[in-house]
């Protein structure tokens, strides 16, 4: 019997720690749905943040190139880490190219589809 009451025990911590890391992963700031980024004289770009996560999965692919805090390309580029177009080349443009060689879905490549002069 008391064995028994033990393992309900246990058994009752481990769906409690189930839960609440189940809450924290929701709980992870994902940032905003869609983002606008300064896209200069072009004019600005918009981002679908929430599409790209949930296609891509991985973070990392681009918040390795800057954080995951607003302004931070242009603070970046003021600074000199980031080269002017460097994340529209290297990561928007590079990727949506290559997927679109493979024949998968892919993003805009051209000037006007990204860049919006109001
Ligand atoms: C396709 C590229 C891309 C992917 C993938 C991506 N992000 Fe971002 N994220 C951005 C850009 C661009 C910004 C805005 C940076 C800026 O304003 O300079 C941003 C900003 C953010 C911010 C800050 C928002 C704010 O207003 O301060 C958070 C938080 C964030 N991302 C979380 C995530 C998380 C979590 C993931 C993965 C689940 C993710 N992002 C995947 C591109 C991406
Ligand atoms: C997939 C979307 C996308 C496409 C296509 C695209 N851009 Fe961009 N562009 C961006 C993003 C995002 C930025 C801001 C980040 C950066 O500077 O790398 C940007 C920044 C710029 C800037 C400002 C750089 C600065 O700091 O002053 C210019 C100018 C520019 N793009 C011109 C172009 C031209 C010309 C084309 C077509 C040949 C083009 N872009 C195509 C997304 C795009
Ligand atoms: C690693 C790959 C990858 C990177 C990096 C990436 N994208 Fe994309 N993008 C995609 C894919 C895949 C789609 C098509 C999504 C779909 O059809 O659901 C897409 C679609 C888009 C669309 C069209 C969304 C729509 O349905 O209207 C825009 C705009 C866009 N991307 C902008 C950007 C910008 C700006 C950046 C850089 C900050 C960027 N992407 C970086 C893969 C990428």
């Amino acid at each position: 019997m008391r064995f028994r009451r033990a393992a309900i025990i246990g058994l009752a911590l481990l769906l409690a720690a189930a839960f609440c890391s189940g809450i924290r992963a929701e709980d992870q700031n994902r940032g905003p749905e869609t983002l606008i980024i300064n896209g200069g004289r072009r004019g600005n770009v918009r981002l679908p943040h929430r599409q790209h996560q949930q296609r891509l999965k991985d973070c990392r692919i681009c918040h390795r190139f800057f954080p995951q805090k607003g302004g931070s390309i242009e603070k970046l580029k003021a600074e000199g880490k980031l080269e002017k177009k460097q994340v529209m080349k290297h990561l928007c443009i590079h990727c949506h190219r290559k997927r679109k060689k493979a024949g998968r879905p892919a993003g805009p490549v051209s000037c006007r589809t990204c860049h919006k002069r109001k």
